[in-house]
């Protein structure tokens, strides 16, 4: 059976306590899309407070160290993510990237240590606008999934569920503009050829593959309907439970054919 279509939000550096009521209504909302797997990842203070009161959505973190602890001023591990009720990291958004120095490989030892402790990996590629105006998106992506993608000595049983890769074109990201459905679909095939070789027809053929930069309500059908995109990674417009939810229900129209 294929996966459902997983939509995540991305809190950014957004929400206190007054926000447990939108991730409430997210939650409850969610319990009536049960064809759409959604999730949100709030800033690490809002990680134990959701988990407390989400029945059906998951709750994830946006980064994590790649060690278990140790002297990381300001740095949190895997498996605190998992104790505080987190089931999920995203790792190497471009803002992570661009603000942070983080590189591939760190990003790498990232996703191996999160996947360690037991959560799953929604991991980040996607270009600036210089390098698709000179060509190069889909070579840089390709570069940076090889070289981020965590390996494995033996492949989890459920790795299928626990791999996702998010694209997310860095011009697209919190401007209004998305790419084309033709750039889309374009860089998501190549996104799941490399699954493939990576991880073999049974996973690599199955993983999610969210596509993020400016999804909307009014945008999702379109983007959620092309071919290789397994959901959407939202910023913008999953801060309120009525943008968010309004993008589940495309996907779960979408999933319904
Ligand atoms: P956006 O952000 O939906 O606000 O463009 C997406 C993301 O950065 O994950």
């Amino acid at each position: 059976m294929p996966l459902r279509p997983y939509i995540v939000g991305n809190w950014k550096m957004h929400g206190t306590r007054a926000m447990l009521s939108e991730a409430r209504a997210i939650d409850r909302a969610a319990q009536r899309h049960m064809k759409v797997e959604v999730a949100i990842a709030p800033p690490y203070t809002l990680i134990h407070p959701v988990h407390r009161e989400a029945e059906q959505i998951a709750v994830g973190a946006q980064d994590c160290h790649h060690e278990e602890g140790g002297a990381h001023t300001g740095d949190i591990s895997a498996n605190m993510v998992a104790d505080a009720g987190g089931k999920f990291v995203i790792l190497g958004h471009s803002e992570r990237r661009e603000n942070h120095g983080e590189t591939d490989a760190q990003i790498k030892a990232k996703a191996n240590a999160a996947l360690e402790a037991g959560l799953r990996v929604i991991l980040c590629c996607g270009e600036s606008e210089k390098t698709r105006d000179a060509g190069r998106a889909v070579a840089h992506v390709k570069k940076q999934l090889n070289a981020s993608l965590p390996t494995f000595d033996e492949q989890p049983e459920d790795l299928r569920e626990r791999v996702t890769v998010a694209y997310e074109p860095i011009w697209a990201i919190g401007t209004g503009k998305t790419a084309t459905v033709d750039d889309i679909a374009e860089m998501h095939g190549e996104i799941r050829a490399l699954l493939i070789k990576l991880y073999g027809e049974e996973h690599g053929g199955e993983m999610r593959i969210l596509y993020g930069g400016s999804v909307k309500p009014e945008n999702a059908s379109e983007i959620l309907s092309t071919p290789d995109v397994g959901g959407a990674l939202v910023g913008g417009a999953s801060l309120t439970a009525d943008s968010f939810m309004g993008i589940a229900l495309a996907a779960g129209e979408t999933a319904e054919g």
